[in-house]
């Protein structure tokens, strides 16, 4: 065994994994970071939140220059795509970005070890990979994220039948893409792949979009995104895929059961959700619990059924979020220094970066009514405020959820122009146990589009003035 002993080993260098070894190096923890991808910055900066928004902005302007410029009087002459630069444009982002999370390892000085880490029990951990040798230490924590959810008889060869990953460096623009779930991934890169000409096909199992997030919100999404082109077909099941050097023939089926149908492609895009990536770390022989989803069973201090061994981020319960993985990183190490630190799951934002925006946060209308809490709805319309007017981008509503009984604010749900910059404002409200009154009687300047949140709070109380 070598001489490497340390107070922490972190397993994995995503948003949860790096996060952690910077704040525990910060309270003096001799740390190291494991990861084996090559690269630090995990899922959210390799194959996730990062480029999938570099390509969202930039399709977004491709889109834009073509369609919304000569209302306001800018002529532009024909625009095309050089589709070789915008992926690379999203590469350098990439890179940049994650080499700067090696910098601050170092900053921190963290120990970064490239290689796989497998647990072996008394504090040891095999790295394997780039380097190999066998590590020590008083706690491991476990951040390995996740991975892509498979679907039976539809295999991903990341070319015809890509998973997010290889949606974010197709080669050329498809002319028909289907893409297999309208969850988070599937509205977001469907869009990029709309906005850059291709005909975009989204099945879904459901009888709706994104499970999960408040009704109407989710109702108006789709409603937005049907009228900018992209096709829907709700309560469908995929079945088997067949691809053939012209394209992919996917068979599906109604959800409820009845007569198949087949449609073709040219790219499907299978994104039904991840599950927890725990591939090789050894967790059976060390006897880790974990739920029937897979995730790593973790008490309110992140610690798993074994002496030492630690789980936050994608890997364990809850949602999916690079900023949930972050806030569990800090809150993590801090618990294992001795300190007092809380992290409140009920007021973890949620963004989607289609156009326009998605944000909520707390409850959803159907979760209040499931629990029987009595709410009282402020709503208003993004064509009331002055200033989505004024940048035409009037699609959408802010919706205020408050208690009825103590107009406390129980949930915030947002379709509109930036509406993941505007939410929050209501998180901070809402972590500070805001009433709808606190946020109606705070001053925003005019005009901005968070005068939308202002006069939602106004509806509550049936005492708007602009809309
Ligand atoms: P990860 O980021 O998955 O990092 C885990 C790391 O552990 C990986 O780098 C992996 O290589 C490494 N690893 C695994 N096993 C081992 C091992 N045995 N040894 C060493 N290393 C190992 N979230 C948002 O909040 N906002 C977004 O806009 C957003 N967009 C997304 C877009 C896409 C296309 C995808 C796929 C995801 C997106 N997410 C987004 C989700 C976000 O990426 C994850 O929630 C986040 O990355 C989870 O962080 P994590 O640290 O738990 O895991
Ligand atoms: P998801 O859970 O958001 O959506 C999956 C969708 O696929 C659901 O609507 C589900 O009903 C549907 N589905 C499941 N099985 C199906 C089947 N057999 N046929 C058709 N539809 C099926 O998962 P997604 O989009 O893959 O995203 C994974 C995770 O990544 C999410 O949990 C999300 O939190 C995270 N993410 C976050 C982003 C953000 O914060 N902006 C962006 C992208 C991903």
């Amino acid at each position: 065994m070598s001489d490497d002993i340390f107070d922490l080993i972190v397993v994995g260098g995503g948003p949860g994994g790096y996060t952690a070894a910077i704040r525990a190096a910060q309270l003096g923890m001799k740390t190291a970071c494991v990861e084996k991808r090559g690269a630090l910055g995990g899922t959210c900066l390799n194959v996730g939140c990062i480029p999938s928004k570099a390509l969202l902005k930039s399709s977004e302007l491709f889109e834009e220059v073509q369609h919304d410029m000569e209302g306001r009087g800018i002529m532009v002459g024909s625009v095309k795509l050089d589709l070789g630069t915008m992926l690379g444009q999203k590469d350098t982002t990439v890179t940049s970005l994650t080499q700067g999370i090696e910098f601050l390892l170092k900053k921190n000085k963290v120990t970064y070890i490239k290689g796989a880490g497998e647990l072996q029990g008394g504090g040891r951990v095999e790295v394997t990979g780039e380097e190999n040798k066998v590590i020590k230490g008083k706690n491991i924590l476990i951040a390995t994220g996740s991975d892509v959810m498979p679907l039976p008889n539809v295999d991903i060869d990341e070319k015809q039948i890509v998973s997010s990953t290889g949606a974010l460096e197709l080669p050329k623009v498809p002319k028909h893409m289907v893409v297999i779930g309208a969850g988070v991934i599937g509205l977001e890169l469907g869009t990029v792949w709309r906005r850059l000409g291709a005909e975009v096909t989204v099945v879904e199992f459901l009888d709706r979009v994104l499970p999960g997030t408040d009704n109407e919100v989710a109702k108006t999404t789709q409603r937005t995104l049907k009228k900018q082109g992209m096709k829907f077909k709700l309560g469908t099941k995929v079945t088997s895929a067949k691809t053939a050097k012209g394209g992919v023939t996917l068979t599906m089926e109604p959800s409820k059961g009845g007569s198949s149908e087949t449609l073709k492609a040219d790219v499907v895009l299978v994104a039904i959700g991840r599950r927890p990536y725990t591939e090789g770390l050894g967790l059976d022989d060390l006897g880790v619990e974990r739920d029937k989803a897979g995730r790593i069973m973790v008490d309110n201090s992140f610690k798993s059924n074994v002496d030492g061994v630690y789980a936050i981020g994608d890997v364990i319960e809850g949602p999916m979020l690079a900023h949930k993985a972050e806030d569990e990183a800090v809150v993590c190490v801090e618990m294992m220094a001795g300190q007092k630190p809380h992290i409140n799951y009920d007021t973890i934002p949620g963004v989607i970066y289609t156009w326009p925006e998605v944000a909520t946060v707390g409850k959803t209308e159907e979760q209040l009514k499931e629990a029987g809490i009595e709410y009282a709805v402020g709503k208003v319309p993004f064509m009331a405020n002055s200033r989505a007017r004024a940048v035409g981008s009037t699609d959408g509503f802010a919706k205020i959820l408050a208690d009825k009984k103590t107009d406390k604010v129980l949930g915030v749900h947002i379709i509109g122009p930036d509406a993941g910059t505007i939410i929050h404002e209501c998180v901070i409200a809402m972590e500070f146990g805001a009433s709808s009154e606190d946020i109606a009687r705070t001053c925003h300047a005019h005009p901005t589009l968070n005068e939308a949140v202002k006069e939602a709070a106004l509806a509550v109380a049936g005492r708007t003035i602009n809309s």
